[in-house]
Protein backbone atom coordinates (compact mmCIF):
# COMPACT_ATOMS: atom_id res chain seq x y z
CA UNK A 1 0.00 0.00 0.00
CA UNK A 2 1.40 3.43 -0.81
CA UNK A 3 2.15 5.95 1.31
CA UNK A 4 -0.40 8.78 2.76
CA UNK A 5 0.99 12.25 2.34
CA UNK A 6 0.82 14.67 4.29
CA UNK A 7 0.95 18.74 3.71
CA UNK A 8 2.77 20.47 6.59
CA UNK A 9 2.59 24.68 6.36
CA UNK A 10 4.48 26.17 8.79
CA UNK A 11 5.60 30.10 9.88
CA UNK A 12 7.59 31.23 12.48
CA UNK A 13 6.02 29.62 15.69
CA UNK A 14 7.26 25.92 14.54
CA UNK A 15 10.87 27.68 15.18
CA UNK A 16 9.38 29.87 18.41
CA UNK A 17 11.24 27.26 20.38
CA UNK A 18 14.62 27.35 19.05
CA UNK A 19 14.98 31.01 19.96
CA UNK A 20 14.08 32.91 16.79
CA UNK A 21 11.52 35.37 16.86
CA UNK A 22 8.09 35.34 15.62
CA UNK A 23 6.92 38.33 13.30
CA UNK A 24 3.40 39.22 14.54
CA UNK A 25 3.83 38.00 18.32
CA UNK A 26 4.19 40.69 21.23
CA UNK A 27 8.05 41.52 20.91
CA UNK A 28 7.80 40.00 17.62
CA UNK A 29 10.43 41.19 14.94
CA UNK A 30 7.82 43.69 13.40
CA UNK A 31 7.65 45.45 16.60
CA UNK A 32 11.25 46.40 16.69
CA UNK A 33 11.25 46.65 12.32
CA UNK A 34 9.75 48.11 9.90
CA UNK A 35 8.60 45.31 7.26
CA UNK A 36 8.78 48.17 4.70
CA UNK A 37 11.61 49.56 5.53
CA UNK A 38 13.80 46.08 5.76
CA UNK A 39 11.69 43.24 3.91
CA UNK A 40 9.81 44.92 0.72
CA UNK A 41 11.52 45.37 -2.71
CA UNK A 42 11.10 49.30 -2.18
CA UNK A 43 13.18 49.02 0.89
CA UNK A 44 15.78 47.25 -1.04
CA UNK A 45 15.60 50.12 -3.84
CA UNK A 46 15.80 52.65 -0.90
CA UNK A 47 18.43 51.81 1.34
CA UNK A 48 19.76 48.13 0.38
CA UNK A 49 22.78 48.43 3.47
CA UNK A 50 19.57 48.48 5.92
CA UNK A 51 17.96 45.43 3.63
CA UNK A 52 21.34 43.82 4.46
CA UNK A 53 21.77 44.26 7.57
CA UNK A 54 18.32 42.96 8.72
CA UNK A 55 19.42 39.47 6.91
CA UNK A 56 22.84 39.60 8.21
CA UNK A 57 21.53 39.66 11.86
CA UNK A 58 18.74 36.82 11.12
CA UNK A 59 21.46 34.76 9.61
CA UNK A 60 23.38 35.46 12.78
CA UNK A 61 20.66 34.48 14.99
CA UNK A 62 19.95 31.06 13.00
CA UNK A 63 23.74 30.40 13.28
CA UNK A 64 23.39 30.09 17.04
CA UNK A 65 19.96 28.58 16.55
CA UNK A 66 19.12 25.04 16.66
CA UNK A 67 16.07 22.73 15.70
CA UNK A 68 13.50 21.82 17.90
CA UNK A 69 11.40 18.57 18.17
CA UNK A 70 8.82 19.82 16.69
CA UNK A 71 10.90 20.49 13.63
CA UNK A 72 12.24 16.61 14.45
CA UNK A 73 8.43 15.09 14.77
CA UNK A 74 7.51 16.69 11.53
CA UNK A 75 10.84 15.10 9.85
CA UNK A 76 9.90 12.05 11.68
CA UNK A 77 6.51 11.52 10.03
CA UNK A 78 8.51 10.95 7.26
CA UNK A 79 9.05 7.43 8.35
CA UNK A 80 5.49 6.40 7.59
CA UNK A 81 4.43 9.16 4.99
CA UNK A 82 5.16 11.29 1.86
CA UNK A 83 5.99 14.52 3.91
CA UNK A 84 6.18 17.67 2.20
CA UNK A 85 7.04 20.91 4.32
CA UNK A 86 5.83 23.98 2.64
CA UNK A 87 7.34 26.40 5.33
CA UNK A 88 6.39 30.50 5.03
CA UNK A 89 10.17 30.62 7.44
CA UNK A 90 13.64 31.48 6.03
CA UNK A 91 15.74 30.10 8.21
CA UNK A 92 17.14 26.17 7.58
CA UNK A 93 15.43 24.41 10.64
CA UNK A 94 13.20 21.78 8.73
CA UNK A 95 16.36 20.41 7.08
CA UNK A 96 18.68 20.84 9.29
CA UNK A 97 15.74 18.19 11.65
CA UNK A 98 16.07 16.10 8.60
CA UNK A 99 13.05 17.02 6.61
CA UNK A 100 13.64 15.67 2.85
CA UNK A 101 11.68 18.09 1.22
CA UNK A 102 11.13 21.94 2.03
CA UNK A 103 9.86 23.89 -0.18
CA UNK A 104 10.36 27.54 1.01
CA UNK A 105 7.31 30.10 -0.25
CA UNK A 106 9.73 33.09 1.02
CA UNK A 107 13.16 32.41 0.07
CA UNK A 108 15.80 31.32 2.66
CA UNK A 109 17.87 33.66 4.95
CA UNK A 110 21.34 31.95 4.47
CA UNK A 111 21.00 32.23 0.43
CA UNK A 112 21.62 35.19 -1.94
CA UNK A 113 21.55 35.99 -5.84
CA UNK A 114 22.49 38.95 -8.42
CA UNK A 115 19.68 41.60 -7.77
CA UNK A 116 18.92 41.62 -11.24
CA UNK A 117 17.47 38.44 -11.56
CA UNK A 118 13.44 37.99 -10.81
CA UNK A 119 12.36 34.80 -12.32
CA UNK A 120 13.36 31.61 -13.91
CA UNK A 121 14.27 32.71 -16.72
CA UNK A 122 16.63 35.43 -15.81
CA UNK A 123 18.50 33.38 -13.04
CA UNK A 124 16.06 33.77 -10.47
CA UNK A 125 16.09 30.00 -10.25
CA UNK A 126 19.21 27.79 -8.12
CA UNK A 127 21.07 28.77 -11.11
CA UNK A 128 21.81 31.89 -9.96
CA UNK A 129 20.77 31.45 -6.33
CA UNK A 130 23.77 30.14 -3.94
CA UNK A 131 24.18 29.58 -0.36
CA UNK A 132 26.39 31.88 2.07
CA UNK A 133 26.08 29.94 5.54
CA UNK A 134 25.72 32.52 8.28
CA UNK A 135 28.15 34.73 6.73
CA UNK A 136 27.57 38.85 6.79
CA UNK A 137 27.19 40.43 2.84
CA UNK A 138 27.10 43.83 2.55
CA UNK A 139 26.79 46.37 -0.06
CA UNK A 140 29.72 46.08 -2.58
CA UNK A 141 29.34 42.47 -2.90
CA UNK A 142 29.05 41.04 -5.87
CA UNK A 143 27.81 37.98 -8.17
CA UNK A 144 29.83 36.12 -10.41
CA UNK A 145 27.74 38.77 -12.97
CA UNK A 146 29.54 41.65 -11.43
CA UNK A 147 26.01 42.91 -9.40
CA UNK A 148 24.97 43.21 -6.30
CA UNK A 149 24.19 40.86 -4.03
CA UNK A 150 20.57 40.45 -2.48
CA UNK A 151 19.08 38.43 -0.21
CA UNK A 152 17.79 35.30 -1.75
CA UNK A 153 14.09 36.47 -0.23
CA UNK A 154 10.69 37.10 -1.09
CA UNK A 155 10.17 40.98 -0.62
CA UNK A 156 7.38 42.23 0.29
CA UNK A 157 5.46 43.49 -3.05
CA UNK A 158 7.51 40.60 -4.88
CA UNK A 159 5.33 37.70 -6.57
CA UNK A 160 5.45 34.18 -4.78
CA UNK A 161 7.96 31.89 -7.36
CA UNK A 162 7.01 28.88 -5.45
CA UNK A 163 3.08 29.50 -4.97
CA UNK A 164 1.97 26.88 -7.43
CA UNK A 165 3.73 23.73 -6.36
CA UNK A 166 2.88 24.54 -2.89
CA UNK A 167 -0.77 24.41 -4.35
CA UNK A 168 -0.36 21.18 -6.03
CA UNK A 169 1.44 19.42 -3.11
CA UNK A 170 -1.73 21.15 -0.77
CA UNK A 171 -4.09 19.48 -2.83
CA UNK A 172 -2.62 16.08 -3.39
CA UNK A 173 -2.50 15.77 0.25
CA UNK A 174 -4.51 13.24 2.24
CA UNK A 175 -4.10 15.15 5.87
CA UNK A 176 -2.85 19.11 6.07
CA UNK A 177 -1.24 20.25 9.30
CA UNK A 178 -0.32 23.87 9.87
CA UNK A 179 2.11 24.29 12.49
CA UNK A 180 2.98 28.64 13.91
CA UNK A 181 1.53 30.80 11.71
CA UNK A 182 -0.96 33.74 11.99
CA UNK A 183 -2.32 32.51 8.44
CA UNK A 184 -1.96 36.89 8.04
CA UNK A 185 -0.07 36.98 4.81
CA UNK A 186 -1.42 36.26 1.48
CA UNK A 187 -1.20 33.88 -1.26
CA UNK A 188 0.65 31.31 1.69
CA UNK A 189 -2.09 32.13 4.20
CA UNK A 190 -4.66 30.72 1.58
CA UNK A 191 -2.92 27.24 0.68
CA UNK A 192 -5.06 25.46 3.26
CA UNK A 193 -7.93 26.33 1.11
CA UNK A 194 -6.72 23.63 -1.44
CA UNK A 195 -6.95 20.68 0.32
CA UNK A 196 -8.81 18.08 -0.57
CA UNK A 197 -12.64 17.98 0.54
CA UNK A 198 -12.00 14.53 2.73
CA UNK A 199 -8.70 15.86 4.00
CA UNK A 200 -8.73 16.67 7.61
CA UNK A 201 -6.79 19.91 8.42
CA UNK A 202 -5.14 20.03 12.21
CA UNK A 203 -3.50 23.44 13.04
CA UNK A 204 -1.26 23.62 16.69
CA UNK A 205 -1.18 26.88 17.36
CA UNK A 206 -1.54 28.66 21.25
CA UNK A 207 -3.29 31.52 20.01
CA UNK A 208 -6.65 31.52 18.94
CA UNK A 209 -7.22 30.58 14.75
CA UNK A 210 -9.20 33.07 12.50
CA UNK A 211 -10.76 30.10 10.65
CA UNK A 212 -14.16 28.48 10.70
CA UNK A 213 -14.15 25.32 8.28
CA UNK A 214 -15.23 21.93 9.30
CA UNK A 215 -12.58 20.31 8.83
CA UNK A 216 -10.00 21.91 11.40
CA UNK A 217 -8.99 19.90 14.13
CA UNK A 218 -7.18 22.84 16.60
CA UNK A 219 -4.69 21.84 18.88
CA UNK A 220 -3.70 24.65 21.19
CA UNK A 221 -0.86 24.31 22.39
CA UNK A 222 2.99 25.11 21.39
CA UNK A 223 4.67 23.18 18.40
CA UNK A 224 6.95 21.02 20.56
CA UNK A 225 3.53 19.55 22.66
CA UNK A 226 0.94 20.10 20.16
CA UNK A 227 2.99 17.56 17.70
CA UNK A 228 2.89 15.03 20.36
CA UNK A 229 -1.12 15.19 20.12
CA UNK A 230 -0.90 15.47 16.91
CA UNK A 231 1.50 12.19 16.36
CA UNK A 232 -1.68 10.38 18.72
CA UNK A 233 -4.60 11.48 16.22
CA UNK A 234 -2.64 9.57 12.96
N1 LIG B 1 4.36 27.13 18.84
C1 LIG B 1 3.42 27.23 17.86
N2 LIG B 1 2.94 28.41 17.40
C2 LIG B 1 3.45 29.53 17.96
C3 LIG B 1 4.42 29.51 18.98
C4 LIG B 1 4.89 28.24 19.42
N3 LIG B 1 5.83 28.11 20.37
N4 LIG B 1 4.71 30.80 19.32
C5 LIG B 1 3.94 31.58 18.53
N5 LIG B 1 3.17 30.82 17.72
C6 LIG B 1 2.21 31.25 16.70
C7 LIG B 1 1.53 32.57 16.97
O1 LIG B 1 0.37 32.40 17.76
C8 LIG B 1 1.18 33.02 15.55
O2 LIG B 1 -0.06 32.48 15.13
O3 LIG B 1 2.95 31.42 15.50
C9 LIG B 1 2.29 32.41 14.69
C10 LIG B 1 3.32 33.42 14.26
O4 LIG B 1 2.69 34.33 13.39
P1 LIG B 1 3.58 35.41 12.64
O5 LIG B 1 4.54 36.03 13.60
O6 LIG B 1 2.66 36.28 11.86
O7 LIG B 1 4.49 34.54 11.64
P2 LIG B 1 4.05 33.95 10.23
O8 LIG B 1 2.63 33.53 10.22
O9 LIG B 1 5.07 32.91 9.89
O10 LIG B 1 4.25 35.21 9.24
C11 LIG B 1 4.02 34.97 7.87
O11 LIG B 1 4.76 37.21 7.33
O12 LIG B 1 6.18 38.98 7.55
C12 LIG B 1 5.90 37.87 6.80
O13 LIG B 1 7.47 36.79 5.48
C13 LIG B 1 7.03 36.90 6.79
O14 LIG B 1 6.88 34.53 6.51
C14 LIG B 1 6.41 35.61 7.28
C15 LIG B 1 4.93 35.84 7.05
Amino acid sequence: MSKKRIAVLTGAGVSAESGLGTYRDNGGLWDNYDPMEVASIEGWYRNRSKVLDFYNMQREHLRNARPNDAHRAIAALEKDYIVDVITQNVDNLHERAGSTHVVHLHGEATKVRPENTFNDEDGYSEKAVFDVGYDAVHLGDKAPNGVQLRPHIVFFGEAVPKMEEAINLVSRADIVLIVGTSLSVYPAAGLYRYARQEAPIYIIDPAEVPLFDSRIVHIRKVATEGMKDFAGML
